[in-house]
């Protein structure tokens, strides 16, 4: 199990890092999208959930739909967020980078950029220092939002991170990035996927219109054959993880697909995961690690 895990954890590590490198003027979302998963593939692993590049106040849950349009321009902040697992094993990691090359930004908003990525670092290194066998959650969460605070910022309040197990991507505990009351305490061998997200807006997510990513729920009788296909299909694939449209379009047309996704999300038996975007519409960085907890500390996977 531990070996599984560090599997997943050098992989999710090696694509993280050649991705950063593309993250520049002019390269299209779905190429960054496509070559993170197929190299999480390439290296042995299966993909987590469909790899999210979530720019400037889109904060997280966005990935490309089929044919995305998107491109990245000089000066966005793009925030990458991917994983991989093994044997349902899963590593979970993001990362916020500048895109390379010629912008419209002043040296102002270069300068806030940067110290919103320097400050993410900051906010998951002071998570992480916390965490240790028997800390409440709650107490991680205070530390994670003084350290932000203290920066001249402020921590999204309504995105957590989340405990892991194997074919669970958010099994039962939360991790907040604000104090709060939440007495969960972690145990030696708890997986976390530690994740602050910080800005200079209000520090709120809301859901957009736009969903690009869902997960099965349960199983429901429906009376078209054609949804049936989709739903048996959607079954026998991603039992268990997240799946994005753009996958299903391998198999399905996309135009007959919309009404059909609608149908199964509207009776409940898919989850629709909406883009968020940051209630003031201020620009959001976000870095995230998983951690296996011990005793005294934690083993790192992704870094
Ligand atoms: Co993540």
């Amino acid at each position: 199990m531990i070996e599984s895990y560090e599997k997943a954890g050098k992989i999710v590590s090696k694509v993280r890092n050649e991705a950063s490198k593309l993250i520049k003027d002019g390269l299209p979302i779905i190429e960054l999208v496509e070559f993170v998963e197929s190299e999480i593939i390439k290296k042995g692993g299966g993909i987590a959930f469909p790899c999210n590049v979530s720019i400037n106040e889109i904060t997280a849950h966005y990935t490309s739909p089929p044919n995305d349009k998107n491109i990245l321009k000089g000066g966005d902040l793009v925030k990458l967020d991917l994983g991989a697992e093994i044997n349902g094993y899963i590593a979970d990691s993001a990362i916020t980078i500048m895109a390379k090359g010629d912008n419209n930004l002043t040296d102002d908003e270069i300068a806030k950029n940067e110290s919103l990525i320097e400050s993410a670092d900051a906010a998951l290194e002071t998570a992480i220092s916390t965490v240790k066998a028997d800390v409440e959650v709650g107490y991680i969460g205070g530390e994670v939002e003084k350290t932000i605070n203290n920066l001249g910022f402020n921590p999204i309040r309504n995105l957590t991170g989340h405990s892991l197990e194997q074919w669970n991507l958010h099994s039962g505990l939360s991790i907040p990035n604000v104090k709060d009351n939440r007495t969960g305490k972690l145990k030696e061998g708890d997986v976390l996927a530690i994740e602050p997200f910080l800005t200079d807006g209000v520090g709120y997510v809301v859901p957009t219109s736009k969903v690009n990513i869902f997960k099965f729920l349960k199983n429901r009788p429906f009376r078209l054959p054609y949804t049936k296909k989709v739903l048996n299909h959607i079954k026998k694939n991603y039992p268990h993880l997240h799946f994005s449209f753009r996958w299903l379009t391998d198999e399905f047309s996309a135009n007959r697909l919309k009404t059909t996704i609608k149908e199964l999300s509207d009776a409940m038996t898919i989850y629709p995961y909406h883009t968020l975007r940051e209630k003031s519409n201020s620009w959001v960085a976000q870095k995230e690690h998983t951690v296996i907890v011990e005793k005294e500390g934690c083993y790192i996977t992704t870094k």
